[in-house]
């Protein structure tokens, strides 16, 4: 397939997105995490080409993404009539919880696993009794979903593994032999994949009672934490099989080895081999000229340093560079947490 076209999020754009969409094939979309590549979350036709356009392991589920709905209502009832989610399964007491999480975060960076409808394909969800839900908050992903009124399935528009797009040219870097269309909505707001959490203990009878975090991402902990008044258990250190294979030790990875480092004057360069920097200072004086610096946030926050990070970080993982280098992230606060888990995960090999 040659290079697949970019086209503007305009009228003519997204009719040709919701057609192709219609049709079962698949279209990169911007989201306000990262660029996902879109294929009907129900149709197994569709899904086949999102995993094998990714090169997706089967293992790996996919989150279904939902329109926000056009009147006010029940968002917890709105939800179940999305032919995912089970309800039966989670206590009253839980779903009065659940509902008032969707209200108060969604649209948003929150991915919530809940027990699945028996009639989801197996698929969507890699044969896990559970599906991942999430409402986006960007403009041309809801124009989309509104459009269509079915869910859309979206894993982060990359082949396994690699680094999550952040804008249109990166997807076409990622996939552009490989897909039909992408729509270009710009860089994304945020940058960083969504917060997962799940029920806990849900994968065994029954519904918990706990909300545990299965990946940090662009909606902070603590945000949730604070609505839902009580810590989320920690369950992000993947083992063999892991809950959520974002999980994976080694994912989010540049081609190029990556160290992490405290501070970029820990960094060898003295072998003179042609190395990238991303930091977190505004600037870096006197390193010689086959070291690249780039700094990911110029005030410190890390709100810039986590919408930066993927879109620097693919800047360095070209020639010449043989070995990239990242400062950690120096706070674990807020978006740091996620971040710090993104750049562990790109240095582990
Ligand atoms: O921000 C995002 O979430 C982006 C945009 C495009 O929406 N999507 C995204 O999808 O990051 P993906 O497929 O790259 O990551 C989905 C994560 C994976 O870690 C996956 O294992 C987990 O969600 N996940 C999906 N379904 C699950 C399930 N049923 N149980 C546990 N984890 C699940
Ligand atoms: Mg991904």
């Amino acid at each position: 397939m040659p290079r697949c076209p970019i086209v503007a999020a305009d009228q003519a754009g997204l009719d040709r997105a919701v057609r192709l969409l219609l049709d079962e094939q698949v279209v990169a979309i911007p989201t306000e995490t990262v660029y996902g590549l879109a294929g009907l979350a129900l149709h197994e036709a569709a899904l086949l080409r999102i995993f094998a356009a990714k090169e997706r392991p089967l293992f790996d589920p996919l989150i279904a993404h939902l329109a926000v709905p056009r009147h006010t209502v029940n968002m917890l009832d709105y939800v179940e009539r999305r032919g995912l989610v089970d309800l039966e399964q989670v206590s009253p007491a839980l779903r009065d919880r659940l509902d008032d999480l969707m209200s108060a975060l969604w649209p948003g960076p929150l991915t919530i696993v809940l027990p699945r409808r028996a009639t989801v394909p197996d698929l969507l969800t890699a044969g896990l009794p559970r599906v991942a839900v999430r409402m986006p908050a960007h403009p041309v992903a809801q124009e989309i979903l509104d459009r269509l009124g079915v869910p859309l399935a979206a894993p982060s528009a990359n082949r396994f593994g690699r680094i999550s797009p952040t804008s249109a040219e990166a997807v076409a870097e990622e996939l552009g032999e490989r897909i039909p269309l992408i729509v270009d909505g710009g860089p994304c707001r945020l940058g960083i994949e969504s917060t997962v959490i799940a029920l806990d203990g849900e994968a065994q009878e029954g519904a918990g009672e706990r909300f545990v975090l299965l990946r940090p991402g662009g909606l902070p902990r603590e945000r949730i934490e604070e609505r839902l008044g009580e810590k989320l258990a920690l369950r992000t250190e993947g083992g063999q099989a892991p809950e959520a294979p974002g999980q994976l030790a080694s994912h989010y990875a540049p081609v190029r080895p990556l160290s992490l480092v405290d501070s970029v004057n820990e960094v060898d360069y003295s072998d003179g081999t042609p190395i990238g920097v991303l930091t977190w200072r505004p600037l870096v004086a006197d390193l010689p000229s086959h070291v690249e610096v780039r700094t990911l946030s110029i005030d410190g926050s890390t709100e810039a340093g986590a919408r930066q990070l993927f879109a620097q970080l693919r800047a360095l993982d070209r020639p010449p560079h043989a070995r990239l280098y990242a400062e950690r992230c120096p706070t674990d606060e807020g978006l740091g947490y996620a971040i710090n888990d993104r750049l562990r995960r790109a240095a582990a090999r």
